[in-house]
């Protein structure tokens, strides 16, 4: 059983809602799951989880969401991940902007990598709303990174 902390940023509740579904697909396999929003996170506790999500939509052409984007993000820029094993969670929607469409995903990863973390399983990367990918994508993805924790 893996103790797993997910941290996220959503406005409208996508992100939320895919979180919600990783959540229950790892609780029901037997892992301790939290899910909390990136700007209600304690920035010294992104450390010691046997995995870390993170998941955050994509808004004003590439950028974070805000709420992650102003008030959690900022707070973890100077910390070391050496050890943590992470994995991260991207969305967007190409209708918005093509050229950088879930571009959180790779800010997300990007970050993972420059801070030392170890990313362990390739990105989830959900374009359009997720709602009908849930037990298509979602489910592939979640039950594929089971396999690996
Ligand atoms: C004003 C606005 C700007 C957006 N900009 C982007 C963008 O630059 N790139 C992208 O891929 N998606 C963009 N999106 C799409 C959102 O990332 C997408 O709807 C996502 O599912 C929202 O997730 P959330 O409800 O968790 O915030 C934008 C959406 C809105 C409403």
């Amino acid at each position: 059983m893996a103790q797993v902390q997910i941290i996220y940023g959503s406005n409208s509740g996508n992100t939320q809602m895919v979180c919600k579904f990783v959540t229950a697909f790892l609780q029901e396999h037997g892992h301790e799951v939290v899910m909390t929003r990136g700007e209600h996170y304690p920035e010294n506790q992104l450390t010691g989880h046997d995995l870390l999500i993170l998941a955050c939509s994509t808004y004003e052409h590439g950028e974070l969401e805000d709420h992650f984007r102003y008030s959690f993000w900022p707070r973890i820029q100077k910390l070391d991940l050496a050890g943590q094993k992470a994995v991260v969670i991207g969305l967007g929607d190409s209708k918005y902007d093509t050229d950088y469409n879930i571009e959180s995903g790779r800010i997300l990863a990007k970050y993972i990598e420059t801070h030392n973390g170890e990313l362990i399983h390739e990105n989830l990367m959900i374009n359009r709303c997720p709602l009908s990918q849930l037990e298509t994508k979602v489910q592939a993805w979640v039950a594929s990174l089971n396999k690996k924790i």
